[in-house]
């Protein structure tokens, strides 16, 4: 569940900031990635060192790195790179300056400026956690969307018995997998995306090719990441930036296989597809060369020495063979691109490559198919059944496809 998650894991001034250490031992183990943020009061309780080395990464507590240089931490980014901030243990004073969105620390200036969920494990004195401060703080954060790990009961280290108890590190885990499994439906399955165009070899520089930008097939993966689940991502030569390959492509839980040419995308997409634990769902948006010159020249062909014409080859058709080799419950979706209305050929595609569903877009249609940011889709199901979709971007059209597969009875 926790596989790929990106936390931001926040200390503050307790006794029970030793058990953090431990905690993010059992986060890494269980595979998130962490980064630890400590206010300036933690650092009297455990080492940056300790949990430096448990993370795998340097430790950040103080806004300006070097004074002298004049560098800074940069807690916007902590605050948009992480997936959830968990605050273990949290303290009363930081608490309050949650409510109160005080910036007085790294650790406050970082949760003012997240996206993310945020979900807190206090930690103090029984009367402090059970004083009307406390408890009109720990409401008014709950009214604000942040979750309770309450504390438990026993021993203190003031000496009294009674509530206040940061939560143990193992409860904390349960709680966190339990989150994660309620906002990432996908947590814990595996799917297959190709994207993008192939280019087939007429000579060293000369390639078939087409224009697909491969920017559905991202958007697709990007949304299977964000609903938890793994993607491997093959894909075909792609005409995004760099930065915005980057960005979609970015998350943990994708893993990108680059590849050029058709025979190389099939052979990456079937190791993928055969790979444990077993492929939950495939989705076909890669828009593969039919065809490929039969006998590549070697070097580069001066204009004179081009052939009068290309002997042509038939390609695999990857996404009937992966479709025939899925294991039992795999889902097989395909796209199908008409320049026409195109819905007797995507019925035909569906039932030739034994699909469970074909995205239909058309190029007669303004703002769809290659290269636009935007599509109008139509989905193609079995027994007769046509949705329709408004123009759309390619990002809200994978949320519509993946809603989709989610419906889907299995
Ligand atoms: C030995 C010791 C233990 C403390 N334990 C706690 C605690 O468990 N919970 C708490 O809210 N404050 C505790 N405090 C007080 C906080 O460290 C103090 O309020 C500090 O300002 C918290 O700052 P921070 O929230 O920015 O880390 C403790 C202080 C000392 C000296």
């Amino acid at each position: 569940m926790l596989r790929g998650r990106r936390i931001v894991l926040g200390l503050t001034g307790s006794i029970a900031a030793y058990k953090s250490a431990y905690l993010l031992r059992l986060l890494t183990g269980a595979g998130a990635e962490v980064r630890v943020v400590m206010t300036p009061g933690a650092k009297e309780f455990i080492t940056p060192l300790t949990l430096g080395t448990l993370s795998g990464h340097p430790v950040v507590s103080e806004l300006t790195e070097d004074r002298e240089a004049g560098t800074w931490t940069h807690h916007v980014e902590l605050g948009l790179w992480g997936d959830l901030i968990l605050v273990a243990p949290a303290t009363a004073h930081t608490l309050s300056g949650m409510a109160e969105g005080r910036g007085d620390s790294l650790l406050l200036t970082v949760l003012l400026s997240a996206k993310c969920p945020v979900i807190v494990a206090p930690a103090m004195d029984r009367d402090m956690w059970l004083h009307p401060a406390t408890q009109a703080n720990i409401t008014q954060l709950g009214e604000r969307g942040v979750e309770l790990v309450p504390p438990g009961t026993g021993e203190l280290a003031s000496g009294l018995v009674g509530v206040g108890r940061m939560a143990e590190p193992e409860d904390i885990l349960e709680h966190l997998q339990g989150w994660f499994a309620k906002k990432a439906p996908l947590a814990g399955r595996r799917a297959l995306v190709t994207a993008g165009p192939t280019h087939e070899p007429v000579d060293a520089v000369r390639f078939l090719g087409n224009r697909s930008s491969g920017r559905m097939g991202l958007c697709l993966a990007q949304e299977l990441a964000r609903r938890g689940c793994a993607v491997d991502l093959v894909c075909g030569p792609l005409s995004l930036g760099e930065d915005e390959i980057q960005h979609m492509t970015g998350h943990p839980l994708i893993n990108k296989i680059d590849v050029e040419t058709a025979t190389e995308m099939h052979t990456a997409a079937l190791q993928a597809l055969l790979r444990e634990p077993d492929c939950d769902l495939i989705i076909g948006a890669a828009a593969v060369a039919d065809a490929r010159p039969a006998a590549p020249i070697k070097g580069k062909a001066s204009g004179s020495a081009l052939p009068d014409h290309i002997d042509l080859v038939s390609n695999p058709d990857i996404l009937a063979d992966l479709a025939s080799k899925r294991p039992e419950g795999c889902v097989a979706i395909g796209f199908s691109l008409a320049s026409d209305d195109g819905l007797e050929a995507a019925k035909k595609k569906l039932a030739t490559k034994k699909c469970d569903l074909i995205i239909l877009n058309s190029i007669a249609d303004q703002g769809s198919g290659f290269g636009h940011k935007t599509n109008r889709i139509r989905m193609v199901w079995p027994g007769n059944r046509i949705d329709s979709f408004e123009l759309k971007s390619k990002a809200q059209v994978a949320v519509d496809i993946l809603d989709a597969y989610q419906n889907m009875d299995r």
